[in-house]
């Protein structure tokens, strides 16, 4: 028997709306191009999605658990709400929880999203933070990880994605959970070749230029 040809465009329900995409989209991907805007966190346009923060969840009839948004694909006469009470909740209790743990001051676009999703940032103070030493082992750029959203843009970006470098993982559990590299070496002491890229596709304050942090400080 021969495979049935596959679709080129997948119909489904958004908000409400019949909308077309190409097979394969992610509801993310479909969304924008309907012109409906989802709020997307560890998401980078050039990079694999890993789908680690949940911002972009969405409600999908059926479903048991809200869907992330960026890795989810569009099914033929889905029905998917991208701002339900329950997505909102989700989203503002997401948000809440990153503030309680994270220094988000220098984090603009998460922080234009609290705004908007009406997050309220001290909802969980007062509890243990992350807590890291601002590290300085380059003549480029430094790290502090108090600051880090744990995003994965960082290492994705050093990675497979553009600049199959690979100095860059995962180490810790929990709070301590943190980028850093294989044996928790120095960077020059790492295959980094100091491209840049990891500091243009951090979303807060965690991976920063020596010049712009020297002059944020008032060093120069
Ligand atoms: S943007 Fe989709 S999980 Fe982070």
């Amino acid at each position: 028997m021969q495979n049935p040809t596959p679709l080129a465009t997948v119909s489904f329900t958004l908000d409400g709306q019949a909308v077309d995409a190409p097979a394969g989209s992610t509801i993310l991907d479909a969304a924008r191009a309907a012109g409906v805007e989802v709020p997307t966190l560890c998401y980078h346009p050039n990079l694999t999605a890993n789908a680690v923060c949940r911002l972009c969840v969405v409600e999908v009839a059926g479903a048991r658990t809200l869907q992330p948004a960026c890795v989810a694909m569009v099914q033929p006469g889905m029905t998917v709400e991208t701002a339900s009470e329950r997505v909102n909740t989700a989203r503002r209790v997401i948000l809440e929880l990153l503030a309680s743990t994270v220094d988000l001051h220098d984090a603009p676009e998460i922080l234009e999203q609290v705004e908007r999703s009406g997050a309220d940032v001290d909802r969980f103070a007062g509890g243990r933070r992350r807590a890291f030493d601002l590290m300085d082992d380059n003549p480029f750029y430094v790290r502090d990880y108090a600051q880090c959203v744990m995003c994965w843009r960082c290492i994705q970006v050093c990675a497979e994605d553009v600049q199959y470098t690979f100095a860059l993982t995962w180490g810790g559990r929990g709070l301590g959970s943190h980028v850093t590299t294989f044996f928790e070496e120095d960077l020059p002491d790492t295959t980094c070749v100091f491209c840049g890229n990891c500091v243009a596709v951090c979303p807060t304050g965690a991976l920063k230029g020596k010049v712009e942090f020297a002059m944020e400080e008032g060093l120069v």
